[in-house]
């Protein structure tokens, strides 16, 4: 239950990649608006506003979630997980090296909610067909792409993760 702090606004607290924050937001404050410009997590990218592009998805308590027609309000006390949450310092994620490696981005609007669903997807579908990849991904438009090398990317993450699963999932610690 989000605290009222003053009229009107009300203080929202997360946790965000394992990290605990807190922030203000007004009852209409998108969720994008909030971790863009409340918590200056600004991985997470706005395109469409509106619920079709997907390039606003997080993850809240492991599900897909458009940012973008979420209200900030609406997550008070969930885990959220952004972009930011998938490198470990100068460590790429494993699937951030399977994009890298197979060019699965040109100018790297869609890429953050593209890592996000694929982490998604392989803890569904470890080892998913191309047509499975295919319309897993079919809600994050791609204006670079052409989306092949996206697929790609989703087919080597599955074997990086195969090969190490541990350091493929959702860093679940929390810390103050
Ligand atoms: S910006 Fe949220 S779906 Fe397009
Ligand atoms: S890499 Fe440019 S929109 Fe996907």
């Amino acid at each position: 239950m989000a605290i009222k702090v003053y009229d009107g606004d009300v203080a929202v607290r997360v946790t965000v990649n394992g990290v605990k924050r807190s922030g203000i937001a007004e009852p209409r404050t998108l969720l994008s608006d909030f971790i863009r410009h409340e918590l200056d997590l600004t991985g997470t990218h706005v395109g469409c506003e509106h619920g079709v592009c997907g390039a606003c998805t997080v993850r809240i308590d492991g599900q897909l979630v458009r940012s973008c027609i979420t209200f900030a309000v609406q997550v008070d006390g969930a885990e959220i997980e952004t972009v930011e949450g998938m490198a470990d310092g100068a460590q790429l994620h494993p699937i951030q090296e399977a994009f890298r490696d197979e060019h699965g981005l040109q100018c790297g609007f869609c890429t953050p909610a593209m890592l996000l669903t694929t982490q998604a997807l392989l803890e569904e579908d470890p080892d998913p067909s191309e047509g499975v990849i295919r319309d897993y991904i079919s809600g994050n438009v791609c204006r670079c792409t052409g989306y092949q090398g996206i697929v790609n990317s989703v087919q080597n993450a599955a074997r990086r993760c195969g090969d190490a699963a541990a350091t493929c999932a959702v860093r679940n610690e929390v810390s103050e």
